[in-house]
């Protein structure tokens, strides 16, 4: 399979970009240029959720037109994606025509496959979730109700329109256990099976006491349930409903990657709405965990957002990049502490990758006048070394088709440790005065590691890493996962040196 599609949520228009968002455009970034580098036909889609009564609340209370409001809120998400060095094929918006088109294909589908049914709805909605929970799922404090969420919930009573999830509880099942890797981590897939097992109910899916989204086909009184609009999303930007287009052939299905709180609609509500229009569910939804402030949970009210703009103007967005996926293992929580960024970049950017280029590219700019003379008459030493180094690729890669980001990382500086430590022993600077053919080949095997290295840290500092291929001479374009153990069989005249990752100064 050479194509690659991968997603992320689409992004709540109500209010300004966070950590949050950002944290998941860049693993997809990630993965999409893994997965270039693996020869893959990639497709990366993000963009954002435009509809509902929470959007329509916060335009409002903006004072303006709610398709006004959401085409400025929009840009804000559409700009954060180059300032994060992220690469898209698509920025999706579900106020576009070509949503609206799809998305009321889709529910026809539903309809003319006897799935969907008109009925009233009485029960705990809520708004901030843009979700029904059941009595049993939601908490008592004081005298009201609030959500797991901790958001508030209202009882509400409409005509609905409902789809027959409770229909899909054993092809659920029976999906799952012959798929077990398409929902992850573990964990996750254990939670979501154990939820379905609990039972299905027929899910609400048109609301009827707001009119900010993409109106029922046939019946103006209802507007669909947000999420269904929502989920679609990732079928519009591929072509549907033209199945035959090239793009929804090579594309569907594809990966999404979510935050947990999101992952039921993912896993749940979105495979039995695919499998109930006769489209595959996706092939993988991975759920992430959430990013805390200083050990406390992110909120408005607390004050403690993260904004990306602020942080990455700070420390630089790969500095970011790497300490969201070097720190925490992906599918995990994890705690943005402005001490673990600074030790983090400091020990592995600047001490180990960063300072090992420094030394090796002065070091051939001052004794080899700039040229790697290429000689690979290894010893068994380095035999060892330049193995280790395949090792540790096979590795990154497995983890990296798997999400395992700080896993595939932690690969690579394995590898760049052992390349530092090899440099050390085997001392370059004295072998220039005692053996220049011996220190050429030191010096072309530790060129080799750190350019396999820099592959393996380009999808996660791609700005910094092109640098580095820079420094090297080296053509980027023409390496990848596929050719990145052949060994270079001319010299190599490199470039002049600059520092890459600055040492960060940790405030007392
Ligand atoms: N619009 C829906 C998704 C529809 S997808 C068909 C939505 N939007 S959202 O803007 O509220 O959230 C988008 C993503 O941001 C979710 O995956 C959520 O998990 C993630 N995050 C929000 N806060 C977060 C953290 N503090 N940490 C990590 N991710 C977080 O839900």
């Amino acid at each position: 399979m050479n194509n690659f599609y991968i997603t992320t949520p689409i992004y709540y228009v109500n209010d300004k970009p966070h950590i949050g968002h950002a944290y998941t455009t860049i693993a997809c970034d990630i993965f999409a240029r893994f997965q270039k580098l693996q020869n893959k036909n990639v497709f990366f889609l993000t963009g954002t959720d435009e509809h509902g009564q929470k959007v329509e609340k916060a335009a409002v209370s903006a004072g303006e037109e709610p398709q006004i409001f959401v085409n400025k809120m929009s840009k804000n998400f559409k700009n954060l994606v180059p300032f994060l060095g992220c690469e898209v094929n698509d920025f999706i918006c579900t106020t576009e025509k070509r949503h609206k088109i799809a998305a009321q294909y889709f529910w026809n589908t539903l309809e003319k496959n006897n799935q969907i049914y008109l009925s009233h709805y009485e029960g705990w909605y809520s708004v901030r979730d843009e979700a029904f929970y059941m009595e049993n799922e939601l908490i008592k404090k004081n005298d009201t109700y609030i959500a797991p969420s901790g958001a508030p919930v209202e009882w509400v009573k409409e005509e609905s329109y409902f789809f027959k999830l409770s229909e899909w509880q054993d092809k659920l099942i029976d999906f799952y256990t012959s798929n077990p890797d398409s929902i992850k981590p573990k964990s996750r897939y254990n939670e979501v099976l154990s939820f379905i097992h609990g039972g299905l109910r027929d899910l609400s899916i048109s609301r009827t006491t707001f009119k900010w989204g993409i109106p029922v086909p046939n019946n103006n009184k209802h507007v669909m349930y947000v999420w269904i609009d929502a989920l679609c999303n990732y079928l519009t930007s591929i072509g549907y409903p033209e199945q035959q287009s090239e793009n929804f052939k090579n594309f569907w299905p594809g990966i999404h990657i979510v935050g947990k709180d999101i992952l039921r609609f993912h896993s749940v509500y979105w495979p039995a709405f695919l499998m109930a229009a006769n489209l595959k569910p996706p092939t993988k939804v991975f759920a992430h965990g959430w990013w805390t402030n200083e050990g406390e949970k992110i909120s408005k009210s607390l004050g403690n957002v993260i904004d990306p703009y602020e942080v990455i103007s700070h420390y630089g967005l790969d500095q970011i990049r790497f300490f969201l996926f070097r720190e925490v293992p992906f599918g995990n929580d994890g705690d943005f502490s402005r001490e673990s960024i600074a030790k983090r970049v400091n020990a592995d950017l600047s001490n180990n990758f960063g300072n090992l280029i420094q030394r090796i590219c002065s070091f051939i700019k001052k004794n080899c006048n700039s040229i790697v003379e290429n000689n690979f008459s290894l010893n068994s030493e380095d035999d060892r070394l330049l193995q280790f180094s395949i090792d540790k690729i096979n590795n990154y890669r497995s983890y990296m088709e798997r999400q395992e980001i700080n896993k595939a990382l932690k690969e690579t500086f394995e590898l760049l440790t052992e390349t530092n430590v090899y440099v050390d022993q085997q001392a370059p600077w004295v072998l220039n005065k005692s053996n220049i053919a011996r220190m050429n080949v030191v010096l072309s095997l530790t060129v080799e590691l750190i350019k396999r290295s820099t592959l393996m840290l380009y999808p996660v500092i791609p700005g910094s890493c092109l640098k580095v291929f820079e420094i090297l001479n080296l053509n980027f374009s023409s390496i990848n996962f596929d050719n990145i153990e052949n060994l270079p069989s001319t010299s190599l005249t490199i470039n002049e040196p600059s520092p890459i990752f600055p040492r960060i100064v940790i405030d007392d």
